[in-house]
Parts: structure tokens; C-alpha cells; sequence
């Protein structure tokens, strides 16, 4: 019996050993097929990146709001003859075998009656439903695995600055102290025995993975129970940024993505705060992945913001939504590259913005540009070649398991501002 719990601990301790090569994990967002002109991304021009990534996460499935089931969020594209874009993508493995390719569920990007992501953790005969219909999609489409993004409520937004002009002391007691999810408990409680029978389906198939990726501005110290999920899955990746963005701060604009607290913030928002919950907690380093985001956060400066451009800064709503991708308050990184450089003189043409980086490398960059007249003033936070290099760095002397890239479709994946083709994904690479 002792040589058996010994031989058992032995094994135990073998698996635990970490293994050295780092995960690069990218995200793939769907949606990038119907954007228009240099905006559109076709699943040809994924493979440029493909050579770099150990995964590549296919963004997104959704929960059907009747019956539970995981489906696919556009038919006519992800599974429909015409396009097949789950086999098309998956079928990227013939030329990258080494590539993982995971069908990613939720992801802020299936938003019909959002309430349903609750009310499936409520009942275990609609887990049930759920796991068994994604286990089904994807084999049947020749994924690895599935990674869960769910959708849970979300922290709620605060002020940095309270209007008399103090910044943040601890916690308020004044605002915020209204749970946005009543059923907290219930709903960790519903996650954990997802996450576990989700487990138990796929352990019945071949080598098939499941990961699990934290939503910004979800509160993981609320609904993921790690000692009880970590073991079960092969990573979980941290979507540790848009702390700020105009959305949910449309009056204030700050560093979307921070690795550290700036001055005088609220000390969780941020990516080590992030890292610290699961180290705290035990999970094994080599699981953690922290995500880097490609979409830059825009607001619009008034003539009551600072000139100064430091953030904290007054502003009001979200940026002017760019050319190519169409989204108010969102830019890509190659339409804020072109914001940077310098216009030709035309008549018309607005000043280019102008670029503040870090030197202390622990907030991240921003670019803006004042109003004139009222007109043209902006705010960005974003991510470049140099910030993403940085986050890659931290995840590297931290030991952790990698960093994710959220997602392909918005770094420059053309080449445009440089010539060279996804310049945050390679720069991240490079550092890991
Ligand atoms: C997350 O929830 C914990 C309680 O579980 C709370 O102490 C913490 O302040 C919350 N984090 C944020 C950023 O609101």
C-alpha cells in the first residue's frame, strides 16, 4: 500500500513538472470576415501568424437562449457549405502540426439575451445540454478543444477622481455596494460543475483541450473557484485589459491595460493584480496566460479636458469610430499607426497625434490629440510593439505559461504601418 501511494505521488509529482515552452495563444475574431476593405480579414491572412502561435483560438461560439446548447454565432459563415470557416480553419493543421485549434464560447460576442449565461450555470440539466452540443461541435469540426469565455456580470464601473477633485481612497463605501449579480454564490458554485463535467465529456476523446479565458472586468475572485477548476483545465488566460474604456467610462479616460497600479488607482485594476489572485490561490504558474489587446481605446477630449493629456483626463464619450473598422471608441492598431504619422500638409488634415510612451514600462502608452475649435480631440490608450514586448517580458520573468494575443484581426496584419506583418504579435514572441 505505501509503495502504491508512493509510485501514486511519484506520477503525481511527474505530471506537475512544468513544461518550458511558453504558450502563445491567439485569438482568431470571426467577425473580422465581414469588416470591409483593409479591415477584412480572410482566413489566408492568418498565416503569417500561424508559424508563431501554439494555439489559436476560433472566437465565437454562443449558448442557444432556449435550448442551451452551444452553437455556432453565424451559421452561414462558421458552418454552412459556402464558407466552412470552422473547417477551413481548423484544417490549418495539416500545415501547422503542432497547432492547437480551440473553439472558443462567449467572448462578450453572443448578445441575445445575455441573461442565459446565468441561467445555464443555474440548471444541471441545461450544463448538460451545453457540454454535450460543444463536445459535438467541436469534434465534428476537427477542434482540439474548447476554451470557455463566459459571460458573467461584470465589475462595475467606478470613478477614478471624485467630483471634488480627490482621487481614489480605498473603498468607496457611497457607490458600488449594489451586487450586479444577486445570485453570486449560486453562479460560482454552477461554474465550478461546469467546468468539471465539461472536463469529464472531453477526457472521453482523444487529446482534446479546455481552457478557460476571464472576460475583462470580470471578477475572478467572485465566480472561479480555482482550487477546484485548475486542475481540470490546461490553461486559463487572463483577458487583463479595458479596465478603462469609454463604454464604461465615457467621462474619464485612463490606461486601458496597465501592469501595474498607476498612482492613486484602484489597486486590482491592473495585470499583476490580475496574475495575483491565482498565484494566491495556488494555480500553477505555468497555467497562467495574460492576454494582449490589439484594440486600441479612444475617447474624445473636449475643451474641458487638461492639455496636459495626462491621465487621468476629462472626457466626453467614445472616440470617433475608425475608417476601416466602424466601431465608435475602438481603433485597430494599424488605424492608430496611421493617426501617429505625419499628414501631408493637405488642406483639411488634422495634426497627427502625439505619442507619450512610459519610461517606468509598467502603465503603457497613449497618444492624443487636443481639440480645435471643439473639433478632432482624442484620447487613446493602446498597445504597440514596445508595451506588448513589455507584457510578454512579464509574463516571462514571472514564469507564467505565456500570453495570448486578442486578437489577430486587429494588430496590423497587412503590414501597413510598418511593412512588417503583425508587428504586436511578433514583438511579443520575440520577448516570451
Ligand atoms: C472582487 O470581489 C472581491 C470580493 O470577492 C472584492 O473584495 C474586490 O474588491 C472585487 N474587485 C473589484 C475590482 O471590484
Amino acid at each position: 500500500m505505501k509503495i502504491l501511494v508512493a509510485v501514486v505521488a511519484i506520477l503525481a509529482a511527474a505530471r506537475a513538472v512544468p513544461t518550458n515552452t511558453p504558450r502563445f495563444v491567439c485569438y482568431y475574431d470571426s467577425n473580422s470576415y465581414t469588416r470591409e476593405s483593409q479591415a477584412r480579414m480572410l482566413p489566408n491572412d492568418l498565416e503569417p501568424a500561424l508559424s508563431f502561435c501554439t494555439h489559436l483560438v476560433y472566437g465565437y461560439a454562443g449558448v442557444h437562449p432556449d435550448t442551451y446548447k452551444m452553437v455556432p454565432l453565424n451559421e452561414n459563415l462558421d458552418v454552412d457549405r459556402s464558407h466552412a470557416n470552422y473547417r477551413t480553419i481548423t484544417n490549418f493543421k495539416s500545415k501547422y502540426p503542432n497547432l492547437k485549434v480551440l473553439l472558443s464560447v462567449g467572448g462578450d460576442a453572443d448578445n441575445e439575451e445575455i441573461q442565459k449565461y446565468n441561467l445555464l450555470l443555474e440548471s444541471a440539466q441545461a450544463r448538460t445540454s451545453f457540454v454535450n452540443s460543444g463536445v459535438l461541435l467541436a469534434e465534428q469540426h476537427g477542434f482540439d478543444g474548447v476554451d470557455i469565455a463566459w459571460q458573467f456580470a461584470r465589475i462595475k464601473p467606478k470613478k477614478i477622481r471624485s467630483s471634488w477633485g480627490s482621487f481614489w481612497h480605498g473603498v468607496k463605501k457611497t457607490f458600488g455596494t449594489t451586487p450586479v449579480d444577486e445570485k453570486e454564490s449560486e453562479h460560482r458554485e454552477g461554474f465550478t460543475a461546469l467546468v468539471r463535467e465539461f472536463k469529464q465529456a472531453l477526457s472521453l476523446k482523444p487529446n482534446m483541450q479546455l481552457s478557460l479565458t476571464v472576460l475583462p472586468n470580470v471578477n475572478a475572485s467572485i465566480y472561479y473557484d480555482v482550487p477546484s477548476i485548475i486542475n481540470l483545465v490546461d490553461f486559463i488566460n487572463l483577458n487583463a485589459f479595458d479596465f478603462y474604456n469609454a463604454e464604461r467610462n465615457p467621462k474619464e479616460a485612463d490606461y486601458a491595460a496597465p501592469i501595474y497600479t498607476p498612482q492613486n488607482r484602484n489597486p486590482l485594476l491592473n495585470v499583476d493584480a490580475a496574475v495575483s489572485y491565482w498565484k494566491q490561490n495556488h494555480a500553477p504558474l505555468n497555467k497562467i496566460v495574460i492576454g494582449i489587446s490589439t484594440k486600441a481605446r479612444t475617447w474624445k477630449l473636449d475643451e474641458d479636458s487638461e492639455i496636459a493629456g495626462v491621465p487621468p483626463i476629462h472626457t466626453d464619450g467614445p472616440g470617433e469610430a475608425g475608417p476601416y473598422t466602424k466601431m465608435d471608441g475602438i481603433l485597430s492598431y494599424p488605424e492608430v499607426c496611421a493617426k501617429l504619422i505625419e499628414p501631408k500638409h493637405q488642406k483639411g488634415m488634422r495634426p497627427n497625434l502625439r505619442k507619450v510612451t512610459d519610461p517606468s514600462k509598467r502603465f503603457g502608452t497613449y497618444a492624443f490629440r487636443l481639440p480645435d475649435n471643439g473639433e478632432g480631440g482624442i484620447w487613446v490608450s493602446y498597445e504597440d510593439s514596445d508595451t506588448a514586448g513589455e507584457k510578454a517580458g512579464y509574463a516571462k520573468s514571472k514564469n507564467l505559461g505565456g500570453v495570448s494575443i486578442s486578437d489577430l484581426s486587429m494588430d496590423d496584419f497587412r503590414g501597413l504601418c510598418s511593412g512588417e506583418k503583425y508587428p504586436i504579435l511578433r514583438a511579443a514572441k520575440y520577448r516570451l
